[in-house]
């Protein structure tokens, strides 16, 4: 099994960096011998969309201009590594009720007409298929229930995302409440204990 560990906390001591080695751990558990490639999206950001490499994304490869082909290599360079995967582990710290800009950027290289999805005949189809996906989401407040659940728009955004891309079975474990001094000791021994279950 080949895991993919997108990282996009900044921390050193991170709670979705820690809840998706949790998750990898077990895993490797389940599926010995398993690789773990870890693409950390605060150390290397991928830059934002630029003009040029909006136009690579519909240009022919062959056709592509030397700063079409500079500007593409960041999005083939995400896809091959998703496309390697079996499984992908994607840390999603909860930054102002969405996901941060570094992850933003990595999703935009990621979704690519004719590449990652196409047009056909039924609407939209996803073409990245056969993949599990673990979401390992850390916030400060409560969001799997209670008043502040419609304030998670990452869940949701990613969910839809990468099902748009074909990736449908995506399962999201919390590591919520960190900032709620009644909550933050228990927080990631309580969403270690969901993924053993
Ligand atoms: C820039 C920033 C924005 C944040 N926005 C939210 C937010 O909207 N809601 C929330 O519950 N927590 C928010 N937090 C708290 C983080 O979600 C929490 O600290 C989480 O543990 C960060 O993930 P990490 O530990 O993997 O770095 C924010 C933290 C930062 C640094």
């Amino acid at each position: 099994m080949n895991i993919l560990h997108i990282i996009s906390s900044p921390r050193t001591d991170s709670y979705s960096v820690r809840l998706g080695n949790g998750i990898i751990e077990k895993l490797q558990a389940a599926n010995p011998g398993s690789t773990v490639q870890v693409r950390n999206l605060a150390e290397h950001p991928f830059p934002h969309l630029e003009e040029v490499g909006i136009q690579s994304f519909n240009t022919p490869a062959e056709s592509h201009t030397p700063a079409q082909q500079a500007a593409v290599r960041h999005s083939n360079a995400v896809i091959a590594e998703v496309r390697a995967a079996d499984v992908v582990v994607i840390g999603a710290p909860l930054y102002n009720w969405s996901i941060p800009s570094t992850l933003k950027a990595w999703i935009d290289h990621l979704a690519r007409v004719g590449v990652t999805f196409r047009y056909g005949a039924n609407g939209p189809e996803g073409l990245v298929q056969g993949k599990k996906v673990y979401v390992a989401m850390a916030s400060g407040g409560v969001y799997s229930a209670g008043p502040m659940q419609p304030y998670d728009f990452a869940t949701p955004y990613l969910k839809t995302v990468l099902g748009f891309l074909g990736m449908t079975d995506v399962t999201v474990v919390r590591v919520e409440g960190v900032a709620l001094p009644a909550l933050q000791a228990e927080a990631l021994p309580k969403a270690l204990a969901s993924v053993s279950a």
